[in-house]
């Protein structure tokens, strides 16, 4: 392994240098939703076929994990979360199948998106059938030691977090039309359409483990700053990422003019000759090398990338502020590595 040295171009080599192994509870949890959501579908027909394929083409897996740790990092037991943490899974995947169509993106996970793979009504069939599968997933709770009050909790932070996740999607569209959109505006629309589903995710998984009332409120603050600090890492990377690591094409929310929060900073601070050149290039369906390179030079002369990042990790700092309300634990060291694996994510 080689290193550069902070100052100097000079390559250090060193055996010792490495990168931090990977969180064990992190990759086993990871390995055991694919495992349960690869038994979700098993009757005949085309929609548990489609949905076996959206499954399996990929996905980080956050929100049941995120579900499953703060549950083990409760009650010591991660079993309980499972059947909610499938459900957000599920939750997730319909609302990107639907995300898709909204932004018409054509790649997803490095493959085509459902509704260019099979057409507009089977893609709305196929995120429909994901949400109503969730019903059957949460009937598994009938003979848990789950209580009545808990399961309702359940349902209702389940409804709740995909009306809000709904307004925030729509609401986005609209605030990407204005050029002058204030941090806390778009604080609170990710907060909506990302946040809601981390939130009830980590949550749930509180509800799960039975804690009390300010536990679960307090774990629903951690997963609502740790979602809109992982949408502000996606909009940074819409503009910046790998495309072979995201699966997803660059620069789509430039020819979306979505509410993209390096864009939204730029817009605010350009001069009249930088925001005409950012203007000229919304709506763009595709960059040359060169026009991409003098995008993202206006954006880094506005500080709009720095400005992203100090936005994010005080986003997840205050997650790990949070995590002093819980015991410690291996699930709430995996709880603080999942608050960094966010803020250097590349896929
Ligand atoms: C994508 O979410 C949608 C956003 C909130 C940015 P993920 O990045 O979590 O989707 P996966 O990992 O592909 O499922
Ligand atoms: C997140 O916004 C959408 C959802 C919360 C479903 P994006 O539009 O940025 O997500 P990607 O980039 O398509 O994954
Ligand atoms: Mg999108
Ligand atoms: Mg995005």
């Amino acid at each position: 392994m080689a290193r550069y040295s902070s100052n100097s171009d000079e390559v250090e080599s060193s055996e010792a240098v490495q990168a931090p192994a990977p969180n064990p509870l992190l990759a086993r949890y990871r390995q055991e939703v694919e495992k349960r959501l690869s038994e979700i579908y098993s009757t005949d027909g085309w929609i548990s076929a489609a949905a076996n394929e959206a499954l399996r083409a990929g996905g980080k897996r956050l929100r049941p994990i995120l579900a499953i740790l703060t549950c083990e990092a409760i009650c010591g037991n991660p079993e309980p979360a499972f059947p909610v943490a499938m459900a957000y899974e599920l939750a997730h995947s319909a609302s990107l199948i639907q995300d898709d169509i909204i932004d018409e993106s054509p790649v997803r996970h490095a493959n085509p998106t459902a509704y260019k793979r099979y057409g507009l009504a089977r893609a709305i069939m196929l995120s429909d059938s994901m949400i109503f599968e969730i019903f059957t997933l949460m009937a598994r709770y009938k003979d848990s030691e789950l209580p009545k009050e808990g399961l309702v909790r359940l349902l209702e932070l389940l409804g709740r977090a995909a009306s809000l996740a709904a307004e925030g999607e729509m609401t986005e569209v609209a605030l990407s039309r204005r050029g002058d959109v204030k941090t806390e505006e778009y604080t609170k629309v990710i907060g909506m359409k990302t946040g809601a589903l981390f939130a009830a995710s980590a949550a749930s998984g509180a509800v799960v483990a039975r804690g009390d009332r300010a536990l679960i409120d307090k774990m629903y603050e951690f997963g609502l700053s740790l979602g809109m600090a992982f949408q502000i890492g996606d909009d940074i990377l819409d503009m910046t990422g790998n495309t072979e690591s995201t699966g997803k094409p660059l620069f789509k929310d430039m020819e979306n003019n979505a509410g993209n929060v390096v864009l939204l900073h730029a817009l605010s601070n350009a001069d009249i000759v930088q925001r005409n050149t950012i203007n000229a290039f919304l709506f763009k369906k595709w960059f040359t090398s060169l026009e991409a390179e003098k995008l993202l030079g206006i954006l880094k002369q506005l500080g709009s990338f720095e400005y992203a990042a100090a936005l994010l990790s005080s986003k997840t700092s205050y997650c790990r502020s949070i995590l002093h309300s819980l015991p410690p634990s291996h699930a709430r060291n995996a709880l603080e590595e999942l608050t960094r694996t966010v803020e250097v994510r590349k896929e």
